[in-house]
């Protein structure tokens, strides 16, 4: 009997490694088919999984309670799986390299659980040649078996978007690759369980990792591109958004929007990708030019929302700002990374006073990472200026008339960085209004 029978008659167990954004509906959409294990190191969060709690509330409380799994930070569980999938996180060090401890660790863990014939199979995103060159000499050394022989391993990159109810898991293409025919095959098949809009099979584990390293640093370089024209534009004094609805009028005139660039995926990836280059004597210029314009779009932010207190004739200093949207992207909690640090911090220098207002983002997590204090919207404070600066549905909603409330004086400004609201109503209403 093949391992794909023997997961789906359940005489074998699936298990996923890292029950993060990516991993928790990985792990929740399998066991819909399969036995599944989710293992994840953090003794809180798999006590939350355990209690019926989504730390990610990507896949939700419910669809956890009734997704028949085994909840383990005992990485001994990885001993009952056969097919492993890996999704820890691959951060960047603070100097922009790639930090590999958690798939080291992670590959170490599933190593010294090992079981003969297993396939491991990683889905963090990494540059080419990490799953060859650096996992499986782990899994080899903590297992003491053979990689080919007695067990196999395969790549998948994770395309999912989280906060985004149309691409996801089942509405998605999944890439995937195996070292060898067979690997590749169960891979593909076990993955069809779950990618019902299919899979797209490539030749090897490197070209599979390289797709979804490019697949970020592309997006990155056409936001960058975005940011520089939004920069020029604001010198000529022309509307940026104006400027691309005219151009994309055009059939091939790409659809990219300027905005600021976090999180762990989009302005994390392209370094993985320059720092192999570089180590292969290649130093990117594209790539990296990308990067430091869209890693100083807070800063420029900040610097125009001085500008804009300025021209109103308001005291910068001890000014306040109610900033709206901390996450590092619209409707989804995770703030890691969030580019809106660096226009907070970016406001505290110059003495102006911040006020925090994100009824989605995880204030807690904020807290423990930014001391910073969030509040909700029901708690918003007239200030001297609003900046929205995430495009979370429940801003999108909000009117003038909500806005008009929210200003100490007669002076209405609005940072609107996403550009998601009229801008002529605004102006018709006395404002003074700014978008990226
Ligand atoms: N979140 C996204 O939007 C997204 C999309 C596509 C790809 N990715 C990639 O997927 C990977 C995972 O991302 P994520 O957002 O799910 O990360 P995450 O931080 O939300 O989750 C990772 C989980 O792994 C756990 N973990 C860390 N080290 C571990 C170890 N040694 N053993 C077991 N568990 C461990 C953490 O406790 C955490 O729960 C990353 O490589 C990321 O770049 C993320």
């Amino acid at each position: 009997m093949s391992l794909l029978e023997q997961l789906l008659k359940k005489k074998e167990k699936l298990a996923v490694v890292g029950l993060g954004y990516v991993g928790m509906p990985l792990a929740v959409a399998f066991s819909k088919k399969l036995d599944v294990i989710g293992y994840d190191s953090d003794e809180h969060k798999v006590e939350l999984c355990n209690k019926g709690i989504d730390p990610t509330r990507e896949a939700g409380d419910v669809a956890i309670r009734n997704a028949p799994m085994i909840f383990s930070s005992d990485e001994s569980i990885l001993k009952k799986a056969r097919f492993i999938i890996v999704t820890v996180p691959t951060p960047i060090n603070p100097d922009h390299t790639p930090d590999l401890i958690p798939i080291e660790e992670a590959s170490r863990a599933v190593g010294r659980n090992l079981q003969n014939g297993a396939i491991v199979v990683y889905e963090s995103t990494v540059y080419p040649g990490v799953t060859e060159d650096i996992c499986v000499p782990l899994l080899e050394h903590e297992s003491g078996m053979k990689c080919g022989k007695d067990f196999k391993i395969g790549y998948s990159p994770e395309r999912t978007n989280p906060g985004d109810k149309i691409h996801r898991l089942d509405t998605i293409i999944k890439i995937v690759s195996g070292m060898d025919e067979e690997s590749l095959d169960i891979v593909a098949h076990v993955y069809e369980l779950v990618a019902l809009a299919g899979v797209h099979r490539v030749s090897c584990i490197k070209v599979a990792e390289a797709a979804k390293v490019i697949e970020n640093s592309q997006r990155d370089i056409n936001i960058a591109f975005m940011n520089e024209l939004s920069i020029i534009f604001h010198k000529m004094e022309i509307d940026t958004r104006e400027v691309l609805e005219a151009a994309g009028t055009k059939w091939n005139f790409l659809n990219f929007q300027p905005g600021l660039v976090g999180g762990h995926c989009v302005g994390v990836d392209p370094y993985y990708l320059t720092t192999k280059a570089a180590q292969l004597g290649y130093h990117s210029r594209v790539i990296l030019s990308g990067r430091s314009i869209n890693d100083n779009m807070g800063r420029y932010v900040a610097e125009n929302i001085v500008k804009g207190l300025i021209k109103n004739g308001k005291r910068v200093k001890d000014a306040q700002v109610a900033i709206l949207g901390f996450t590092f992207k619209e409707n989804c909690q995770d703030i890691r990374n969030t580019k809106v640090m660096d226009i907070v911090k970016e406001l505290w220098e110059y003495g102006v006073k911040v006020l925090l207002v994100d009824d989605v983002a995880d204030i807690r997590e904020a807290k423990r990472l930014y001391e910073v204090d969030i509040v909700s919207l029901r708690d918003m404070k007239k200030s001297d200026a609003i900046a929205v600066c995430v495009q979370h549905q429940i801003f999108r909603n909000l009117s003038v008339d909500w806005f008009n409330h929210y200003y100490k004086d007669e002076h209405k400004i609005l940072f609107d960085i996403k550009g998601i609201y009229k801008k002529e109503q605004f102006l018709t209403a006395g404002y003074f209004y700014w978008r990226l």
